[in-house]
């Protein structure tokens, strides 16, 4: 994770890395520092612990001046959070800021010290910048050829951005396996972890690939592999708007979020419903129904949101489409040795596009015999997507917010899709016409529920001291319910816990008390009656319990309904997983705590 900017240009630069800086936070925000070298060339260095806004505080008060400097936003991976440990790391005249884990960096720290080199901090990116120096006065080569020497002895998935300052006319950028955009300007050149940094100051991009090492000038940009041979790589337009990006009228991100989702499912929708109710995903060419057709097996691969959205599609894949599918938590996938199906098709999902439990779940899958993969994604141009023979988009819109809402109810709706698809293709009669007819009113639906969220408030100031609660569901409502705990913990730090509704009396009942509310996914489907009797051997045992059903069944005090209008089956699932959304909100906010942004987290995790 991390974050990067750095920029050269005509004019000060404090500013374009300050506010790129500040739209990064969601990639770390243990601590920040920029460092920069100004009109008297010497490298002035500023860092802080906490949140950008301090290291701003801190900034504007020196008042400095520079046309070329690197900036970085952490999440710690190598040592604790400390002033100390905070990037950039300098070695002598080597400015270095850095994504990402280098493998072998203790090998490495040992052999510097041996040469001398002291260190000051517990990072993989001092070792690096010793390393850099070290290389530099051995071979008094340029920087870039320093780092093309040097990057065979750095092993791992890393970004980073490097400034000699005995050459303040560059900057050289590093991109192994982690993502570095460059922003083009107008004799001025930006580099950033994501485009969102850049959006305020360009629309021009070029995307880094694997081994690029560009050298950015203030008018000229040259981008080489680590043989010396000059490569090209292709400039983007982005389409995104700067204003999207902000939060508006809402509190947090997260909250605007919540309510984009009718928005962010029309935009998921759009040009793949086609008007006899049939679905078309034109991204995936004209093989996709050959390939589809072959599928006896479904592989799907993701991380915390992503993973229970696969989840829930693993219910629908075997009950409508009929096709074996199993979900892996993807740091698990890379963990075993795998034996993959006969036809088997493996499926990847990820709001960000560089999870690198994810990505690495990928590249494993390639030395076996899948049929191939598909990547859901939310980030067009993230190396999930580059890597991946099939892509569709969520189409979400940027997410900010740390915990997902938007990212999963879009993924759901993706995966609804495809399960139409597949079903049309298996000649499952009448399954995507119905799929179709209920996504098309699935919008407004989740209008309607948010319209109504006084209900939810008011169980939140109900619930916001409590210190544990339960989520139970049945079916699809099981990771509905996983859902709804993830978001709890994530922005309220209660502990939650979900449960398939059935597996309560083989244990966690032991648990239940007047002081753990336990929260119930019903809606009228074929499981209700089912998922009674779990609420009943709760009441009797004086838990509290909150259930969101579409129906009221008469039962004892202790039981509170929060009473849902009806809907369709199919997206019955994604209905309900808004009222959850909002009620972790709405605790978290009762609470006081930081909800875009909750300790210890990041938006994108880009290490393993
Ligand atoms: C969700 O609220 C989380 N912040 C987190 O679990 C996230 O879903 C996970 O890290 C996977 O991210 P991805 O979708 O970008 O791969």
């Amino acid at each position: 994770m991390c974050g990067i900017i750095a920029a050269i240009t005509q004019r000060n630069i404090i500013d374009i890395l300050t506010k790129g800086l500040k739209k990064l936070e969601y990639r770390g925000y243990d601590s920040s520092g920029l460092a920069i070298i100004n009109n008297e060339k010497n490298i002035v260095r500023i860092r802080c612990v906490g949140k950008v806004n301090k290291l701003i505080n801190k900034v504007n008060k020196k008042k400095i001046f520079g046309t070329i400097g690197v900036a970085h936003t952490r999440w710690a991976t190598h040592g604790i959070v400390s002033k100390e440990n905070t990037h950039p790391h300098i070695s002598s005249n080597i400015i270095v800021v850095h994504n990402g884990i280098l493998e072998n960096d203790a090998l490495l720290r040992d052999f510097l010290k041996t040469q001398g080199y002291i260190f000051r901090s517990n990072t993989d990116t001092e070792v690096i910048a010793h390393l850099l120096h070290w290389e530099q006065n051995k071979t008094k080569h340029s920087i870039k050829n320093v780092i093309q020497d040097s990057v065979n002895k750095l092993h791992g998935n890393y970004s980073m951005v490097v400034i000699d300052k005995n050459n303040p006319l560059e900057l050289i950028a590093v991109c192994s396996k982690s993502p570095l955009i460059i922003g083009l300007g107008i004799g001025e050149n930006f580099i950033a972890s994501d485009q969102i940094a850049l959006l305020n100051i360009t629309k021009r991009f070029m995307y880094l690939e694997d081994g690029d090492i560009a050298v950015i000038k203030k008018k000229d940009i040259n981008i080489f592999n680590k043989n010396d041979f000059i490569i090209h790589r292709k400039e983007i337009f982005s389409n995104i708007k700067y204003k999207t990006v902000k939060k508006g009228k809402y509190r947090h991100y997260m909250e605007k979020e919540i309510y984009e989702q009718p928005v962010s499912i029309k935009n998921t929708l759009e040009n793949r419903l086609n008007k006899n109710n049939t679905i078309n995903f034109l991204e995936l060419g004209k093989q996709e129904d050959v390939l589809f057709c072959k599928i006896e097996h479904i592989h799907i691969v993701a991380c915390g949101t992503s993973y229970n959205a696969a989840m829930v599609s693993k219910y629908w894949f075997e009950s409508l489409t009929n096709t074996p599918c199993d979900v892996e938590i993807a740091s698990e996938f890379s963990s075993r040795t795998l034996a993959a199906r006969k036809n088997s098709f493996l499926i990847t999902i990820s709001q960000s596009g560089e999870t690198a439990d994810t990505l690495s779940a990928l590249r494993q899958s390639k030395k076996l015999k899948y049929l191939g993969n598909l990547t859901i994604c939310n980030m067009e141009g993230s190396t999930l997507v580059k890597e991946s023979d099939y892509y569709l988009s969520t189409n979400a819109g940027i997410e900010i917010g740390v915990a997902s809402t938007k990212s999963f109810t879009t993924q759901l709706t993706v995966l609804l899709m495809l399960v139409a698809k597949i079903a049309n293709l298996k000649k499952i009669n009448n399954i995507e016409k119905k799929i179709v007819k209920n996504l098309n009113m699935l919008p407004n639906r989740i209008t309607e529920i948010l319209e109504n969220k006084q209900l939810i408030k008011n169980i939140a100031t109900q619930l916001f001291n409590k210190k544990h609660m339960l989520f139970i569901g049945r079916g699809e409502y099981y990771p509905i319910a996983m859902e709804g705990a993830l978001k709890l913990k994530e922005i309220s730090y209660i502990h939650a816990e979900a449960y398939a509704a059935g597996e309560l009396k083989h244990g966690p009942l032991a648990l239940i008390d007047k002081d753990i509310p336990v929260i119930v996914i019903a809606p009228k489907n074929t499981l209700l009656e089912k998922i009674k009797k779990n609420i009943k051997e709760i009441s009797s045992r004086s838990g509290l319990i909150y259930v969101f059903s579409d129906q009221t069944f008469n039962y004892e005090e202790n039981v509170n309904f929060i009473t849902l209008p009806y809907v369709e089956t199919f997206i019955a699932p994604i209905f309900y997983t808004i009222p959850l959304q909002l009620l972790a909100y709405y605790i978290a906010l009762n609470k006081n705590k930081n909800i875009d942004k909750p300790r210890h987290l990041a938006k994108s995790v880009t290490v393993e």
